[in-house]
């Protein structure tokens, strides 16, 4: 069901979790952190989808195909978050509920991460909180069903 049915979307860099900077972004593989997400998803009675590129494009692709067949996207877009226009207007088209994620707490890191040029077509935001970052955002979507 569209309603029930989640996007999430990992960008650039996200795949090299669990060997990069551990210390900033944990030892969680992307693998576990998607595992993590669909055995909650299922217990909240929600379908995932989960993709992750490395590769603007793709990452645009993907949402454009969302487009119909998915109500939410949960997405940590990684450092095109701070930069992507492309990705916030790919957002704005489809229609996507969308909620940002992120593992670190970005307003906490260098200035040039304190900016979001997704967070203005996003429902909203969660920073700061590892795994549960995305676990929270399925929560929010479970309670606003
Ligand atoms: C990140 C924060 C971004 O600034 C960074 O470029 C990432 C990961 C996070 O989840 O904390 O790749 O989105």
């Amino acid at each position: 069901m569209v309603e029930r049915r989640i996007l999430v979307v990992h960008g650039p860099n996200l795949n090299l979790l669990g060997t990069r900077e551990p210390e900033i972004y944990g030892s969680l593989t992307l693998q576990q952190i998607n595992a993590r997400l669909e055995e909650r998803a299922r217990e909240l009675g929600l379908e995932l989808e989960c993709f992750q590129s490395n590769h603007e494009g793709e990452l645009i692709d993907c949402i454009h195909r969302a487009q119909g067949r998915c109500k939410w996207l949960i997405i940590n877009a990684g450092a095109l978050t701070h930069y992507s226009y492309a990705l916030r207007d790919a957002i704005s088209s489809v229609g996507l509920k969308a909620i940002e994620v992120h593992l670190t707490n970005v307003f906490a890191r260098e200035p040039f991460r304190h900016v979001s040029v997704i967070a203005p077509v996003c429902v909203g935001q969660i920073a700061g909180f590892g795994l549960n970052s995305y676990l929270l955002a399925l929560e929010a979507v479970a309670r606003a069903l």
